[in-house]
């Protein structure tokens, strides 16, 4: 049985995530070592200090080379912030062979001429998601290999991001002696970990509400229908309970996570009941609630408003799934639930084996999803060093490192 390694780097606005998994022929992948770190230089999901995120890096890589025994060559990438854009995009070739079958040169043919839309120079195609593809105007073929026509249409979901916030971000991945396997935009990556197949068809949303960002992909009829991303998750809810209740920064993280809950706090606790800090803050129970809930509601609202079609209902009959490390908020399913009349649960990624006790938590979806993206699409040439160069450059960071 061949067994390979393969490496996901999930840069967050909180924590930098780094986890080494083998992967088998056949079999879950196993979680070999997890590095967990803070991030630091990092606002909104961007990187905003490179020296700063570049050693968080480091320290995660460390962290799960050790862990595993394993040493980290390059690595799935996780990519997020508002820089980020989407478009549904056609592609159409002639099928000219004499029997006029389709192969898979079609398909790249026809990929191909789905990326020809102008990309502006400050911006760089992330990916190009065929949905689907039509033969001679009959839609919905999901594999058109084999089928006989005249003319090959494809239905594509392009991605773009802003040049320079990939590139901050590359740099600071080949920084620690590490190369890019691919980016992968973060929702993409939290979907593959706590979507089913089921949900995927029928039509559902995926929120995975960060530290810094809110990242949103829907699905219809199978495959990604629209992605986006907000600039407002947890920061944003500890810097409420800090300022409302008059809170250093750091207390009010704390009573977020250790007290917060989006159900009115009267269902079972007393309103005058209060919840008290390591450090001896006191602060009502009652007041913390309303201020995470008024928030998170407005976060849901947000979520809502940015599918591309208000008949939310029909397009996502299978509701919402949420994630990322906000969604711990008690009740907050329930919540959701009351707000769009939709099925709504929290996704925490369990399709992986081996050391997972770390990662068992939605925070790590986009994780997760990273290395389960990885054993499912090959590395891309887009964002590889050229072997000579990239051989070189190692040899040098290893050299560096043992002035350390
Ligand atoms: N039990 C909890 N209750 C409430 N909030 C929590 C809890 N646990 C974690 N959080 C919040 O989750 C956020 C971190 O989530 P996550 O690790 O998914 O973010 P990230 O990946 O670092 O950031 P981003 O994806 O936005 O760049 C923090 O704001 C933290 O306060
Ligand atoms: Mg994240």
């Amino acid at each position: 049985m061949k067994k390979r390694t393969i490496t996901a780097i999930d840069v967050g606005t909180t924590k930098v995530c780094t986890t080494i998994a083998e992967v088998n022929d056949e079999g879950p992948i196993r979680v070999a070592g997890v590095g967990i770190t803070p991030s630091k230089g990092l606002h909104k999901g961007l990187v905003v200090n490179i020296t700063e995120a570049r050693e968080s890096i480091r320290e995660s890589v460390k962290k799960a080379e050790y862990a595993s025994g394993y040493r980290v060559e390059s690595a799935f990438v996780g990519v997020t912030g508002r820089h980020v854009t989407s478009l549904n995009n056609r592609g159409v070739v002639a099928i000219t062979h004499n029997d006029r079958l389709v192969r898979p040169p079609d398909l790249r043919r026809v990929l191909t001429s789905a990326q020809s839309l102008k990309v502006a120079n400050d911006r760089k195609l992330l990916h190009v998601i065929p949905r689907s593809y039509s033969v001679d105007g009959q839609p919905g073929v999901k594999n058109p290999v084999g089928m006989h026509g005249f003319r090959l249409d494809v239905e594509t979901h392009v991605i773009t991001a802003a040049v320079t916030s990939v590139q901050n971000l590359v740099k600071c991945i080949r920084g620690v002696g590490v190369d890019i396997d691919d980016l992968v935009l973060e929702p993409l990556a939290s979907s593959e970990a706590v979507l089913t197949e089921d949900e995927k068809n029928v039509g559902i949303v995926l929120a995975d509400i960060g530290g810094g960002t809110t990242d949103i992909a829907v699905f219809k009829d199978g495959s990604i229908w629209h992605t986006a991303i907000l600039p407002v998750a947890g920061y944003q809810l500890t810097r409420d309970v800090a300022i409302g209740l008059g809170l250093p920064f750091d207390v009010a993280e704390e009573m977020k996570k250790r007290y917060g809950s989006v159900m009115p706090i009267y269902e079972s606790q007393s309103e005058m009941a209060t919840a008290i800090s390591e450090d001896g803050h006191g602060i009502s129970y009652q007041d913390l609630c309303d201020i995470i809930r008024a928030r998170v509601e407005e976060i849901i609202r947000l979520i809502v408003l940015e599918l591309p079609r208000s008949d939310y209902e029909a397009l996502v009959p299978a509701g919402l799934v949420l994630t990322g490390g906000s969604s711990n908020l008690s009740g907050i399913d329930a919540l959701g639930r009351d707000i769009l009349q939709l099925p709504v649960r929290v996704g925490t990624p369990t399709n992986v084996a081996g050391i997972t006790d770390a990662i068992r938590d939605p925070a790590y979806a986009t994780s997760v999803g990273l290395l389960l993206w990885g054993t499912s699409h090959k590395s891309t040439p887009t964002w590889r060093l050229p072997k000579f160069s990239g051989a070189l450059r190692h040899l040098v960071f290893r050299i560096k490192n043992l002035f350390h």
